[in-house]
């Protein structure tokens, strides 16, 4: 079973994967009904751990399983007794749901971590953020100051170059300045989620010649951490499409209803293959993309394939706790339309 399971795994597409789990679970089911040993139920472990790497969800293994029963129970007949196999075929599928459980576990261990490391993150950048506006400012005031000082008493000469390195201040200001609002984008605080991505869709629009198109907007304000988490999303999104995806054009569509955020960000450049990011060295925004997305409770999908654009959805499950509690009306957006 283990080489149907190896030669399996480097077989791509959901059908493939599903039609191999059939075929594997009816052979270990049906030993294990017909000799029910411990050994035979260890396997029933292995598929759960290989469905679970082919990404079949865990209602797919039971619809399997109720599939593959009756069929054995039948050919079985007379060897088993049906009481029997039943118990059978219910330690197996336990067995084979056990690495769900594990998988569940260890996730909602790990969740509640990313979310505090993000805060720190997050408090960090705000903190690097307030340095580099107030304190470089602060001191490029007092050097811009003292240029003025030193040129009234220089000769026409002196203080043409003094002009000069004041020019070069001023756009070393500007480029702090601009950082810091980077860092902590002062419009996120203030006015909220959809007019700060506007902003850094339009910002990004300006500086690159990508067309980005905004759809739907989000009039509530959100609870902070999820606004920052999408804010910080969309970023690196955009950031990526810049990159590496040789885009003509972007649509970011936000929509939220009474239970859900969902934020698709769509380019129609040279795409990529998902199955390969995250082997090797590559992969790290989108793996934080990934752990933003999941530290709120939420779910990145992406859809990609050479020459065929890139699709990121983003779904975030709001509880009340992800509103803010003075904004209770829901708003209807634009529903996506997927390929
Ligand atoms: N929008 C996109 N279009 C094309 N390729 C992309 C896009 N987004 C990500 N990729 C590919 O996925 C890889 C991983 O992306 P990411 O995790 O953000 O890491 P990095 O940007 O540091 O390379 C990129 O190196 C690139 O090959
Ligand atoms: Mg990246």
């Amino acid at each position: 079973m283990e080489d149907a399971l190896k030669s399996t795994s480097g077989l791509s597409g959901k059908r493939l994967a599903l039609r191999e789990l059939r075929l594997v679970y009816t052979d270990a089911l049906e030993e294990h009904l017909a000799d029910g040993t411990e050994n035979s139920k260890h396997s029933a472990c292995d598929i759960g751990r290989w469905a679970i790497a082919q990404e079949i969800g865990v209602t797919k293994v039971v619809a399997v399983h109720h599939e593959c029963v009756g069929r054995i129970l039948f050919r079985l007949a007379g060897s088993v007794s049906c009481k029997e196999g039943l118990r059978r075929a219910g330690d197996f599928l336990a067995e084979a749901l056990s690495p769900y459980e594990q998988a569940h576990r260890g996730s909602s261990e790990t969740i509640p971590a990313l979310r505090q490391m993000n805060e720190r993150m997050e408090r960090e950048i705000q903190r690097i953020a307030l340095a580099v506006h107030d304190e470089a400012g602060q001191l490029i005031y007092a050097v811009h100051l003292a240029i003025a000082t030193a040129a009234e008493a220089s000769s026409p000469v002196v203080h043409q170059h003094l002009a000069e390195i004041g020019a070069m201040l001023h756009r070393a200001e500007q480029g702090l300045r601009r950082l810091s609002h980077e860092l902590r984008p002062m419009i996120l605080d203030d006015l909220g989620l959809t007019p700060a991505l506007q902003s850094l869709a339009e910002r990004v629009s300006r500086t690159t010649g990508i067309a980005i198109e905004f759809e739907g907007s989000v009039d509530h304000r959100l609870d902070a951490k999820v606004e920052t988490a999408l804010y910080r999303i969309v970023h690196e999104a955009l950031t990526n499409v810049v990159k590496h995806a040789h885009a003509k054009k972007v649509t970011i569509e936000l929509q939220r209803d009474h239970t859900m955020l969902k934020c698709l960000i769509r380019d129609d450049g040279v795409g990529f293959d998902p199955a390969g990011v995250g082997k090797g060295q590559r992969g790290l925004g989108l793996a934080g993309v990934r752990e933003r997305a999941a530290a709120v409770g939420g779910t990145l999908q992406i859809k990609s394939e050479p020459q065929r654009g890139t699709e990121l959805l983003v779904e975030i499950p709001l509880r009340k706790t992800t509103c803010r509690s003075e904004y209770s009306s829901p708003m209807t957006t634009p529903s996506f339309a997927r390929p």
